[in-house]
């Protein structure tokens, strides 16, 4: 099974100011697109791998080898780029996933603070989440490189690409001026879709 590169959900100028053209379209063209080559290219020499999805490649693969990465890094940015949109989105105030973070976080404000420090503590290269728990409890955290939490079983609902490559062309080395930015772009109704999930 040949795996593809997902269409964006919008056109590559859509997110700014938050992020320009030519910052979406090298992170999705040569690092999105480039994982997904290389994930390809090395199903090729693993057989036992070919036909099964991205999320159970997540789960099976070995911990940081090339496949998993390559496989986590696919699913991490696809979910990235729907974590985000050029609407005007808002939380719903009211909705069940509104009281829940009001009911973990205090509020709103409270909550993105929270991912704005872990995404600022995380060393390195790696995401920051928003995720759901097996008993509904949200969490904020964080990974490493390309580790991913379904691998958890954790219920991902909005994710921040902190690598550098996300924001070095349109933030340099700013990652608390590209997480502040971040926060006026969140897919909120992704977020609550995905909070919703079973
Ligand atoms: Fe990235």
């Amino acid at each position: 099974m040949e795996h593809k590169l997902p269409e964006l959900p919008y056109s590559k100028s859509a997110l700014q100011p938050f992020l320009s053209e030519k910052a979406v379209d090298i992170h999705y063209e040569k690092h999105h697109r480039g994982y997904v080559n290389k994930l390809n290219e090395a199903l090729t020499e693993h057989p036992q791998y070919q036909e099964i999805t991205l999320e159970e490649l997540i789960c099976q693969a070995p911990l940081n080898d090339s496949i998993f990465n390559f496989a986590s890094q696919i699913w991490n940015h696809t979910f990235f780029w729907h974590s985000l949109t050029s609407d005007d989105s808002q939380l719903a105030s009211g909705s069940p996933l509104a009281k829940k973070i009001i009911s973990t976080f205090g509020t709103l404000e409270d909550m993105l603070d929270q991912f704005a420090k872990v995404g600022m503590s995380q060393f390195g290269s790696g995401w920051v989440w928003l995720v759901k728990d097996p008993r509904g409890v949200l969490e904020i955290c964080s990974t490493s490189n390309a580790e991913s939490v379904i691998r958890n079983n954790k219920q991902p609902l909005l994710i921040c690409d902190v690598w550098e490559h996300a924001y070095y062309i349109d933030y340099q080395n700013d990652r608390a001026g590209y997480l502040k930015a971040f926060f006026k772009c969140i897919n909120w109704d992704f977020v609550e879709n995905n909070f919703n999930k079973q």
